[in-house]
């Protein structure tokens, strides 16, 4: 399914009313990762408190042990202090890489903002090598900031 058919689904749920902000983004992950072929791992971290590390809040896919990860660590860690898009084409070619799975080829990571500050981040695992073009990083920025208006 392309990205513009996703988006109205996204601000749907985004908006159910009976749901909890937990679940919202449970289902935005399922949506994406059951529509996006190449997205086999889908999952929101946010700011644990007021401690320099990441928590796993929301996720579709396999589970993870990677449920807390400090910051600059692995491409989340490195994320949560640059505050920028963080596309990774090969994750073999990464030293600061955290592997959750053997399958997993490539990863992309876009940083979550309210009020101009990283919050969180939405990451994305997926088996096949190389397969995010910006057209990954404007969608997915376009989700993060449908989610930020319901934190
Ligand atoms: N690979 C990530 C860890 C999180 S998992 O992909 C779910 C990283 O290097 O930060």
């Amino acid at each position: 399914m392309t990205f513009d058919k996703l988006k109205p689904q996204i601000e749907v749920l985004l908006k159910k009313e009976d749901l909890e902000v937990k679940d919202k983004l449970t289902q935005v992950c399922e949506l994406l990762e059951q529509n996006i072929p190449y997205y086999d791992w889908v999952g929101f971290y946010f700011k644990n408190g007021n401690k320099e590390e990441l928590k796993l809040k929301s996720f579709a896919g396999e589970p993870t042990d990677h449920e807390i990860i400090p910051f600059g660590r692995g491409i989340c860690g490195q994320v949560a202090v640059s505050n920028k898009n963080f596309v990774v084409p090969d994750v073999k070619a990464q030293n600061n890489y955290i592997a959750c799975s053997i399958h997993v080829k490539a990863e992309i990571v876009i940083p979550l903002f309210v009020d101009g500050e990283n919050i969180g981040q939405i990451d994305i695992d997926s088996h096949t090598a190389d397969p995010f073009s910006h057209e990954d990083e404007v969608f997915l920025q376009w989700v993060n900031e449908k989610v930020a208006e319901i934190l």
